[in-house]
C-alpha cells in the first residue's frame, strides 16, 4: 500500500478536477440512456466532484435509479471541502483510510422549498434517510474489491479518471461489461488496447473531441489564479464512450479526387497519404492512412480501420516489416523519425517524410 501511496503522490497528472460546464457540455447528448439507471462515479469525493453535483442536481431530470460516488483516499485535496455538504462536524475517522467514503444517492427532492431541485439543494441531500454516506473499508481504489461490487452493482460509469491509469481504468470497464462516459487524451487511442477496442467497435470518442478545456488543480500546480482556485489547461481532452452517439451516423462529406501527386503512396505499404482528414479523396476505395483526428469523424459504416501505424500495431499490418537490413541503416540516417511501423514516403525531393501517428483505414 505504501508503494501505492508513494505512486499515486508522483502522477501530477491525476490531478485535474473537471468542472462542470464541461460536464454539462458532454452530458446533455446523453439523457436518455440514463434513464432508471444506476450511475457510478469512482474516482469522485464527493465533497469537491463537479460528476457528483451534476447527477446530483439532474437526478430527477434524467430519471436516475441511483447515484453512487467513491473517492480515494490518496486524493490531495479530498476533505478539504466538507462544507459543500454541510457535514463538516459529524464525520469520524474510524480507520486508516479516512478519506476513502461512499456517497450513495437515491432521493433528491426541493429540500429548501425554492420551487427547484437545484445545486442549493445538494447540501441537505444527508439529511435524507435514504440516502447515505459511509466510509469505505479500504482505500477506494476503483480496482479494489470492495468498488468492484460497487461497479457491478452499476449500469453507467461516468467520470474523468487517473490519467495515469487510462488503461487499466479502460479495461475494466470492458472486463465488467459496463456502459461509460469518461475523460481522456486523444493519444489514448493510440495506446495498443485502447486502439483494438476501437476496432471492435467497444469504445469511441464522445462529441468534444481534442479540445483544450481548463480544469482545476491543486494550488502547487502550475496555473491561473481565479477567486482563490487554481485552474490549468489541458489540450487534445476527449470523451471516450460506448453509448449511442449521432455523431456516429454522420457521413463524412468528400470533395477531393485522388491523384497521386497530392497523395503519395507509402514505400513498400500499399496505401495513400491523406495530411488532412477533410480532404480523404472521394474516388479512392485502397487503403489510406490519416490522422488520428480522423476518430472523431469515424462512421464505422462509411470506413473500415485496418490499423494503426505505429509501433507493433503498424508491424502486425505489415509496416517496415519487408525492409533490408541496408534500408533500415539508411532510412535511420535520412531521418531520425523513421521507425518500423510507421508509414512513411519519399516527396519530389526524394525526401524522406514520416508522417505523425497515421491511421489505416478504408471505405466501405
Ligand atoms: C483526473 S482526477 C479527476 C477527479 C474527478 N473525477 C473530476 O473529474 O473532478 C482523477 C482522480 O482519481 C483519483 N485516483 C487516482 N488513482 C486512483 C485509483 N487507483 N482509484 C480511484 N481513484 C484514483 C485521483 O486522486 C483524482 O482525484
Amino acid at each position: 500500500m505504501a508503494t501505492d501511496r508513494g505512486n499515486a503522490r508522483k502522477n501530477k497528472s491525476d490531478e485535474f478536477y473537471t468542472q462542470l460546464v464541461d460536464i454539462e457540455n458532454e452530458l446533455h447528448h446523453y439523457k436518455p440512456y440514463f434513464k432508471d439507471k444506476v450511475v457510478f462515479c469512482n474516482c469522485d469525493d464527493p465533497f469537491e466532484s463537479n460528476f457528483f453535483k451534476y447527477f446530483a442536481m439532474n437526478f430527477n431530470h434524467l430519471g436516475l435509479k441511483k447515484l453512487i460516488c467513491t473517492c480515494y483516499d490518496n486524493s490531495p485535496i479530498a476533505y478539504t471541502q466538507l462544507s459543500f455538504l454541510g457535514v463538516n462536524e459529524n464525520i469520524t475517522y474510524p480507520n486508516q483510510y479516512r478519506h476513502a467514503y461512499k456517497i450513495e444517492i437515491n432521493e433528491v427532492a426541493d429540500y429548501n422549498d425554492d420551487g427547484a431541485v437545484d445545486l442549493s439543494d445538494v447540501k441537505f441531500l444527508l439529511q435524507n434517510k435514504k440516502n447515505s454516506l459511509v466510509h469505505l473499508n479500504g482505500n477506494g481504489d476503483f480496482r479494489s474489491d470492495e468498488c468492484i461490487n460497487f461497479l457491478k452493482e452499476s449500469d453507467i460509469v461516468v467520470t474523468n479518471p487517473p490519467f495515469s491509469l487510462f488503461r487499466e481504468y479502460v479495461m475494466q470497464l470492458i472486463e465488467y461489461n459496463k456502459q461509460f462516459l469518461i475523460i481522456g487524451n486523444i493519444n489514448a487511442l493510440t495506446y495498443k488496447e485502447i486502439f483494438k477496442l476501437v476496432q471492435e467497435q467497444k469504445i469511441w470518442g464522445g462529441y468534444i473531441f481534442n479540445k483544450t478545456i481548463e480544469f482545476e488543480v491543486p494550488t502547487n500546480y502550475n496555473g491561473t489564479l481565479r477567486n482563490g482556485k487554481k485552474f490549468g489547461k489541458v489540450p487534445s481532452i476527449t470523451w471516450f464512450t460506448n453509448l449511442p452517439t449521432k455523431k456516429r451516423s454522420e457521413i463524412l462529406i468528400l470533395y477531393k479526387n485522388y491523384s497521386p501527386q497530392v497523395y503519395p503512396t507509402y514505400y513498400k505499404f500499399d496505401a495513400i497519404n491523406v495530411n488532412k482528414v477533410t480532404e480523404i479523396p472521394m474516388d479512392y476505395y485502397g487503403c489510406m492512412g490519416v490522422p488520428i483526428t480522423f476518430f472523431d469523424k469515424y462512421n464505422p459504416d462509411q470506413f473500415e480501420i485496418i490499423g494503426l501505424g505505429a509501433g507493433d500495431l503498424g508491424r502486425e499490418i505489415g509496416i517496415g516489416e519487408n525492409y533490408t537490413e541496408e534500408e533500415l541503416k539508411k532510412f535511420k540516417a535520412q531521418n531520425p523519425a523513421f521507425r518500423r511501423g510507421i508509414p512513411f514516403y519519399f516527396n519530389e525531393q526524394n525526401e524522406l517524410v514520416v508522417p505523425y501517428a497515421r491511421v489505416i483505414i478504408r471505405r466501405r
